[in-house]
């Protein structure tokens, strides 16, 4: 009799949860695979830099939003694409979004390299004025054109010179070094043959080793990748320049954009803003923290660029800024002197 009034519960109990009476549990792993959507996130930096954060956040905030039924897998240092093969691998449709820095979609979009110029931005919210305004605007326009869409401009921060030989004040210092430069760029070779260096173009994933055999002798990168890549481990003088910024573009493929359902499109679109938001501040905070960091492991000689030197910099730079301004075209040369002046174009 007990058997029999055990087995009647059992029966009760499963038909209950079965017909959905129950208040429903979301179990990720119960997602019905046919509805599930997963988006591969490739990018190349560490895990702890801001746009590894940024893009665990997001992944981590779309999860909760979506119930599981999107997952953003995302794979950081290069562990799926590479530079080099990342931008193709979206195009035909292997990953889903990535990020790489403006400079490295210059092959494809020429003007996208206006962020690369040195000295013109003076600050990161100068930078984010632009990006955020007409000039962003802009550029985002000519994604289109190749099959992308822009999802979000990420910051990271102002670009300084390490190297492995010496102290570099004056373009002389420069003379005869080798310097590794972002993939894809016309600018930055430019940049750095203005100060007599021979550019030497390179993926992210292979600076480290190239620096550490000593291949090459030197880079221009941010506080956090530097410290995040153990950079100065390899490289005992940093040059605390400022010349350039690095920034970075979230890249969706737009057929894959257009084909999701409104409804998980328009939460993506809101985790993608917030996340936006969230990245700017901790590449502001990371910039700071990644500085003390390596300050204080006493492996690296500092040396803070004098008003002096800047402009000699700059005055090396001359026929950098004629080929800048034919490469970004004179109405983006326009808008950036006008929101240096600080007003928005
Ligand atoms: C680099 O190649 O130095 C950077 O693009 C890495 C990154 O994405 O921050």
């Amino acid at each position: 009799m007990q058997r029999k009034l055990f087995l009647a519960w059992l029966v009760f109990l499963i038909t209950l949860t079965s017909s959905g009476c129950g208040k429903r549990v979301t179990d990720h792993e119960q997602i019905d695979p046919a509805e599930k959507i997963v988006i591969k996130f490739s990018h190349v930096v560490a895990e702890n830099a801001p746009k590894g954060l940024a893009a665990r956040r997001f992944a981590n905030l779309v999860a909760a939003r979506t119930n599981g039924r999107v997952e953003v897998q995302v794979y950081p240092n290069s562990t799926l694409y590479k530079d080099g093969e990342e931008i193709e691998a979206l195009k035909n449709g292997s990953v889903q979004i990535i990020a790489p820095t403006t400079a490295k979609i210059a092959a494809l979009f020429p003007r996208w390299q206006i962020f690369d110029i040195p000295y013109v931005f003076t600050s990161a919210e100068m930078v984010y004025r632009a990006m955020d305004g007409k000039i962003g605007g802009e550029l985002f326009d000519e994604l289109a054109t190749q099959g992308f869409r822009g999802l979000a401009f990420w910051g990271n921060g102002f670009k300084q010179m390490t190297n492995g030989i010496r102290p570099l004040r004056e373009p002389g210092d420069f003379k005869g070094l080798t310097m590794r430069v972002m993939m894809g760029s016309q600018i930055l070779p430019t940049q750095f043959q203005c100060l007599g260096a021979q550019p030497v173009q390179l993926g992210f994933n292979d600076l480290y080793a190239a620096l550490a055999q000593k291949i090459i002798d030197g880079q221009e990168n941010t506080m956090s990748n530097i410290y995040s890549k153990k950079f100065y481990e390899v490289q005992p003088y940093l040059t605390l320049s400022n010349h350039g910024y690095m920034g970075y573009v979230v890249l969706t493929n737009r057929k894959f954009w257009d084909h999701l359902p409104p409804d998980i499109r328009g939460i993506l679109e809101k985790a993608m803003q917030e996340v936006t938001v969230w990245e700017r501040e901790q590449a502001s905070l990371l910039d700071e923290e990644s500085f003390r960091a390596i300050r204080s492991t006493g492996q690296i000689r500092l040396h803070l660029q004098t008003e002096e030197e800047k402009r000699q910099w700059l005055t090396a730079f001359t026929p950098l800024y004629r080929q800048a301004e034919e490469i970004v075209g004179s109405d983006l040369w326009r808008a950036v002197q006008v929101l240096k002046e600080k007003k928005e174009p």
